[in-house]
């Protein structure tokens, strides 16, 4: 029996397709329309759900949408009647796009693909939770969810056991941790559902000195991690910004415009809400454990691609172990919708996972045949070599360790937002130089942030504070005391050179306060990748290389052949791998393309 789940028209639009309860695909529509966050309705997602497992819409049993649109507008309708007639123009904006297509989701599914059976509606938290626990190597675990808004609910938790989930409590629209983040985002100047990433890695520049400000005037967190917002300072209910002018009163001046300098000021508010969102994940996770009594944890909703605070709570909370849905967005809802009905609405049993997950590595996506690729490279006139399946891994692992950087497409395309070998950018951690290079001459941009480090799993703890797996950039760790270099201050320094100050044998991949959102790579998951990093550690001892998604900045990571070329052209990277053909940046011919694509590029 299939089951197709989809999430759309918020942001990051998905599709999930499930058999007897195997996750078969699942990808966002942006790696696909080459719009980043796309959140239209998923329609060549789902045409690529339906060719991976050979079968027609027909072949479905059942659709299931990852929200009740019609609890959406009644929040929406409600909060608006709240403070009418301000915010008058804002839902005037929103009615069309309601009246067209949100509230007849139905209709859509329908018409776009052909659909006539039943679509069933889970609630967007339910989504969530089964993103979490479902797919997690738990037989038994208490769940978590956090996120801006869907319907009413911004948080709940429950436990899982078996096929059933059972959800004991949500916290409610406007009092949100994700709306809470956003906020700051949008006034520390990057974008909302985007940036979140960026103020959470802004956040080792400053020192939480607003931190006592925000829990005093801004938001009231109790016990049990509950909390109020105190809406005077907001204007994210029927305004078209996040903040108002009290907010800005109270930090000392308006929001930072965007790509504008990064001032002292927003170092230490990201500082501060980070120290926040640590404080109240961490209280939400011990009345979780109190409540429930169970000793694992899944997580899911956008808050959970906070990776600082996930890493806190396994050092400092109460779970022995933390499963986190590597889609925690919006995206994700598409596989627990899908997965809520195969187990709760049929009531299909969930075979024990006796500890091993059912993600796969979240390797769900489109994936191209050495044929495919050949007739792709042989038309366009790239010319190529073909690596052998004995040398491959060496050789891409002698490029990295002379300093290239290599653009990396193989297998699957990952289901999430980050890249984990399948689609990345390689390079070698123990320059810093790679950092720049990979900043300004591949991503255009000047980061302020590292990058991810992708290491052995058998092999963190001999790098870093950490004894387990986190295959998917989840977990924030640090590295181990005996791996330091002592470090100067940074005072008076700029914000990019404070980053080049070399930390440790491996900056590139690790942040001022020796952090690193680590994704350990197995041999089971991804052989591949694996071979390389074994093969980078025989030829210079370290077993960790650096890992970025394959784009460029404001660009969706590369789905295929075609865009990974695109890229790889169009950037300074050295060799580009696809599958077994490797392509030399000198050995191409000239890329006839103006400079205008970069005006397209958009901020992210
Ligand atoms: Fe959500």
């Amino acid at each position: 029996m299939y089951i197709l789940g989809i999430s759309c028209f918020y942001h990051d639009s998905a599709a999930c397709l499930v058999r007897d309860g195997e996750i078969v695909a699942a990808a966002q529509e942006e790696r696909f329309t080459r719009k980043k966050h796309d959140p239209r309705f998923p329609e060549n997602a789902i045409g690529y759900c339906l060719e991976e497992a050979g079968i027609e819409t027909n072949d479905l049993a059942y659709v299931a949408f990852y929200d009740k649109p019609f609890l959406t507008f009644e929040r929406l309708l409600l909060s608006y009647l709240t403070i009418a007639p301000k915010g008058l123009r804002s839902w005037l904006e929103a009615l069309p796009a309601w009246l067209g297509q949100k509230l007849h989701v139905q209709k859509v599914i329908e018409q776009r693909i052909g659909y006539e059976g039943n679509v069933l509606f889970t609630e967007h938290h339910e989504a969530h939770a089964a993103s979490a626990f479902y797919p997690s190597p738990f037989d038994e675990a208490a769940i978590l969810t956090v996120d801006g808004v869907g319907e009413w609910a911004t948080a709940s938790f429950g436990f899982g056991k078996g096929k059933d989930i059972t959800l004991l409590k949500e916290l409610h629209f406007p009092d949100s941790l994700g709306l809470l983040y956003s906020a700051f985002t949008f006034f520390t100047g990057f974008k909302v559902n985007s940036g979140e990433y960026k103020l959470m890695g802004l956040a080792p520049y400053g020192r939480p000195k607003y931190r006592d400000l925000i829990l005093s005037e801004i938001v009231d967190v109790k016990e049990d991690g509950s909390l109020r917002l105190n809406l005077t300072y907001f204007d994210f209910i029927g305004g078209r910004r996040m903040t108002n002018d009290r907010f800005a009163k109270l930090f000392g001046g308006p929001p930072r415009e965007p790509e504008t300098a990064i001032t002292a000021r927003e170092m230490d508010i990201a500082a501060s809400i980070q120290s926040v969102t640590e404080e109240i994940i961490l209280k939400m996770a011990w009345h979780v454990y109190q409540e429930t009594g169970r000793k694992n944890l899944c997580v899911a909703g956008g808050v959970a691609l906070n990776c600082v605070a996930n890493g806190r709570v396994l050092r400092d909370g109460p779970f022995e172990n933390i499963w986190i849905q590597p889609a925690a967005g919006d995206a994700g809802g598409a596989m627990g919708a899908a997965l809520s009905v195969w187990h709760r609405y049929l009531g299909n049993d969930r075979p024990n996972p006796h500890g091993h997950e059912r993600q796969g590595g979240a390797y769900l996506g489109p994936a191209f045949s050495m044929n495919a690729i050949r007739e792709y490279l042989n038309e366009n006139g790239y010319p190529y070599r073909e690596l052998d399946a004995d040398s491959r891994a060496r050789v891409i692992a002698e490029k990295i360790a002379e300093g290239k950087i290599v653009g990396y497409m193989d297998g699957r395309m990952e289901f999430g937002p980050r890249a984990l070998g399948a689609r990345s950018i390689l390079g070698d951690p123990r320059s810093v130089e790679t950092q720049r290079v990979m900043n300004l001459k591949i991503k255009y941009r000047e980061s302020f942030r590292p990058f991810a480090p992708s290491v052995l799993e058998e092999r963190i703890s001999e790098y870093f504070d950490m004894d387990r797996p986190s295959p998917y950039m989840l977990l924030v760790a640090y590295v181990r005391e005996d791996k330091r270099f002592p470090q100067l201050s940074g005072e008076g320094m700029s914000i990019l050179d404070r980053l080049k100050m070399k930390r440790c044998d491996i900056p590139a991949v690790t942040h001022l306060d020796y952090s690193a959102r680590i994704q350990t790579v197995n041999r089971k998951d991804n052989p591949n990748y694996y071979a390389i990093i074994a093969a980078f550690e025989r030829i210079t001892g370290c077993p960790v290389i650096v890992n970025t998604s394959f784009n460029v900045r404001g660009e969706p990571i590369v789905c295929t052949p075609e865009d990974a070329v695109r890229c790889f052209m169009r950037t300074e990277m050295d060799i580009l791998v696809i599958e077994n053909c490797i392509l030399y940046k000198e050995e191409q011919p000239s890329w006839e393309e103006g400079e205008e694509w970069r005006h397209d590029l958009i901020l992210d």
